[in-house]
């Protein structure tokens, strides 16, 4: 058991936190105790810079069978001819993106944080708005991807690079036109399905496999493993060792090769273990059964928080995930999250399309229903949730309401324990 008592102490805290309250961050999730147990293990002390068969380091025997069950079952899994699961996280993993197939100051496209983008999709002070030139769309008045001026800008600014996907957009994304828009323009056409890979895998959203060119996810959203990410791809065996040209055929062996030696020195051999564990747990038919139920959690919620007059972005959700815009309610996204936080139910504040506030303060709040899920609550908990979060924020000013709100959601989340 551990001795240091000081951070003993804060380990326990946050697991106590997680227990006590309903986590609804739509990127957070509980994962199983044997993806925990893969994480805290001697892997972890191991260097093995390099891939299976080829590593500059000696006694890789191990970490080198573990790295081929991982990149095996996320082939498997995905139905792709190759998967590198070294990425440290999301963040790096679209850097080793760029990274393969553009060169400095390059055109890239992607969708603007402030309209439900990710950081790495262009922003301005993220190296992919810095390093690259980078063109960003946004989304109609209502909130949806707006294909028409993807396909204009693109035809406008010739992109080398259009990336896709989303951190904060609750609707079904539409990976064939991207794929005609991409091909009518001559760009790489990179599908970031990190938020909704595990509602892929259970069937709640197309796949875009076979479509992109590049696929990211992180392995720690809705696909439930440890903190991490994987790159997919189609495309000819890699051979990391050759320099190959940046063609189709040769993406495997470019992304390989951005990732170590491009990016990234050793690999986090306990993390891949866990994403091993992780993608076995994903091909099982209660996994495919865990995913329908995440969407039809956020479908519930959705209908009920509209219900006491939240004004939802694009009226609703398809996926696991929905963006409030708080205007109606007289309160700030930041009000928004703390008063909810206070009562047990952890959010995160979140711009709306076209917020005219800013995004330290902005007008929305981003919930979703993967974590809750998880706990196994259904529809019918979704009922008495939306009954707390019209409740905590109708008294975000009076703190010994909040309080008791807190009690009765701690009482409550008895009867839904974290995975164990
Ligand atoms: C769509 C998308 N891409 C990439 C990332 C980056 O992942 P990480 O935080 O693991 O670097 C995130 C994280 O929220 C994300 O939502």
């Amino acid at each position: 058991m551990m001795k240091d008592e000081e951070i003993k102490k804060l380990i326990l805290a946050e697991k106590k936190r997680q227990a006590d309250g309903l986590e609804m961050i739509p990127s957070e999730n509980h994962t199983s105790e044997d993806v925990l147990s893969a994480m805290g293990t001697r892997l972890s002390d191991k260097y093995s810079e390099g891939y299976p068969g080829m590593r500059y380091y000696g006694g890789c025997e191990v970490v080198d069978q573990v790295e081929n069950i991982a990149r095996e079952r996320a082939k498997k899994l995905f139905g792709v001819d190759h998967a590198n699961v070294q990425p440290h996280s999301g963040s790096p993993a679209n850097q080793a993106i760029y990274y393969a197939l553009l060169d400095p100051d390059d055109t890239v496209m992607g969708m603007s944080l402030f309209f439900g983008g990710h950081m790495t999709h262009g922003l301005r002070v993220n190296f992919s708005g810095t390093y690259y030139n980078s063109v960003q769309y946004t989304t109609d008045k209502e909130g949806y991807i707006d294909y028409n001026e993807i396909h204009s800008l693109a035809k406008e600014h010739k992109p080398k690079l259009i990336m896709s996907g989303a951190t904060a957009y609750p609707r079904t994304i539409d990976w064939k036109k991207l794929r005609a828009i991409a091909d009518d323009t001559g760009a790489w056409l990179v599908s970031d399905i990190s938020h909704i890979s595990g509602l892929i895998v259970a069937g709640e959203h197309p796949s875009p496999v076979g479509i992109a060119d590049v696929i990211m996810t992180t392995t720690h959203k809705t696909l439930r493993g440890p903190r991490g990410a994987m790159i997919l791809c189609n495309g000819e065996k890699s051979n990391p060792l050759k320099k190959p040209t940046r063609t189709k055929e040769n993406i495997p062996s470019l992304i390989d090769r951005a990732v170590i030696p491009g990016l990234q020195g050793g690999p986090h051999n306990h993390q891949t273990a866990a994403i091993a564990v992780a993608l076995k747990e994903a091909s099982t038919p209660e996994f495919k059964k865990y995913g329908k139920q995440i969407a039809k959690n956020a479908k519930a919620l959705a209908k009920e928080l509209k219900a006491y007059g939240f004004n939802l972005v694009t009226g609703g959700t398809d996926n696991h995930l929905m963006v409030i815009d708080l205007n109606n309610k007289f309160i700030s996204g930041k009000q928004g999250e703390d008063a909810l936080g206070k009562a047990g139910i952890t959010v995160n504040k979140n711009t709306v399309p076209f917020d005219p506030r800013s995004s330290f303060d902005p007008s929305g709040i981003r919930l979703g229903t993967p974590a809750l899920t998880t706990r196994g609550m259904k529809e019918k908990e979704m009922k008495q949730i939306a009954v707390w979060i019209d409740e905590a924020i109708k008294n975000k000013d009076d703190e010994k309401h909040l309080q008791n709100l807190h009690k009765e959601i701690t009482k409550f989340t008895k009867k839904f324990p974290l995975p164990s």
